[in-house]
């Protein structure tokens, strides 16, 4: 009975030593250690095996199946880290291989201009307001000294919601509310970026909305010389250290006197070009002294305060400093246009 298990452990490690994949080696297992294998069947003809014999035997019978078992397990582990090797093997990474560009976005042209404008006069000290986009009748115009039925309300032809609610011509409105919230107190110092609406028809300079940057500075003593320093600065920073402003007399209902201010064009340094018609100025703003009767309805005493405002329309802004010949771009979201912007 001894030879007959030695014979059968060496074929069993035999057979184990030439299988080469999984399915294989588990049938091996269940030929020489399953239930109808030849180690079962020595167990059970232990019956014929004198007393004596029995512990011997059984013990020679455990140590045959451990080794088997062993051998299994060896060549289990053998099996899988080959066939991990292979897979490493055939699937080495280049690292060296450039990778997959990732598209990324970029900021819109025109927030990036925005956020330009507030830092500068952020850095004159203003503070960023906001307001509504839809206004009321009052702030928009009548609290702007524009009554009804006066003429210049011809300037903003307006989108009206119901006789008393607009959307918001011009973000001049902020103005009003930003005193009304100060009630009386001074220094007011604010820029208001925001979207306004007009009933234009959409061309290459006109859109039914844009954007305007408003400014408005009030408190005692302040003149038309702070307006034209905090403008100047603003082109200096705006378009580079050479850049010179002028004031041209104007009209709006809300300002007196008033102002349109231009900068010395930025494409051709004032010699004058195309996109200057020649006059080597460009129109970037309209501004003024802050009417007497705008700061009395906002509960400023005007025998006291003075302030000046200005309003800027964004997309201008955008459009001289980048040369974009058309406001729709702005808007069409085309990606050829907008991924022009990824590095400025
Ligand atoms: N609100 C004016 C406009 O939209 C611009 C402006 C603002 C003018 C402030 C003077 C003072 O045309």
């Amino acid at each position: 009975m001894k030879e007959r298990l030695e014979q059968l452990k060496q074929e069993a490690l035999t057979e184990i030593d030439q299988v080469n994949d999984i399915q294989a080696l588990t049938a091996v297992k269940v030929k020489y250690l399953g239930k109808k294998g030849p180690i079962t069947e020595v167990l059970r003809g232990m019956a014929n095996v004198s007393a004596e014999e029995r512990p011997l035997i059984g013990k020679l019978v455990n140590e045959i199946r451990e080794e088997i078992e062993r051998g299994l397990n060896l060549k289990e582990t053998a099996i899988k880290n080959k066939a991990l090797e292979e897979k490493l093997e055939k699937e080495t990474i280049d690292v060296t291989l450039p990778g997959k560009p990732i598209s990324q976005g970029n900021r819109h042209p025109l927030s990036k201009v925005i956020e330009e404008i507030e830092d500068i006069f952020i850095g004159m000290g203003f503070e960023v307001a906001e307001g509504p986009e839809v206004e009321s009748d009052y702030y928009n115009f009548e609290a702007l000294n524009l009554p009804k039925e006066h003429p210049a309300r011809d300037m903003q032809d307006s989108f009206y919601i119901t006789e008393e609610i607009l959307m918001r011509t011009h973000t001049s409105p902020v103005q009003v509310r930003t005193m009304l919230n100060k009630k009386g107190n001074v220094p007011v110092k604010i820029i208001c970026p925001g979207k306004v609406y007009r009933r234009d028809d959409d061309d290459a300079t006109h859109s039914h909305q844009f954007i305007q940057i408003e400014g408005l500075v009030v408190d005692e003593n302040i003149t038309m010389t702070d307006l034209k320093g905090v403008l100047l600065n603003f082109a200096k920073k705006m378009y580079g250290d050479h850049a010179k402003i002028r004031l041209r007399p104007s009209f709006f209902p809300f300002t007196e006197p008033s102002a349109e201010v231009d900068v010395s064009c930025m494409m051709c340094g004032g010699d004058g070009c195309r996109t200057c018609k020649n006059t080597g100025w460009i129109e970037i703003l309209g501004s003024g002294m802050v009417h007497p009767k705008v700061l009395e309805m906002a509960g400023y005493d005007p025998e006291r305060y003075s302030g000046f405002a200005f309003g800027m329309g964004v997309e201008r802004i955008a459009m001289l400093k980048y040369g974009i010949d058309d406001i729709r771009h702005f808007y069409t979201n085309d990606l050829r246009f907008l991924d022009q912007f990824k590095r400025v």
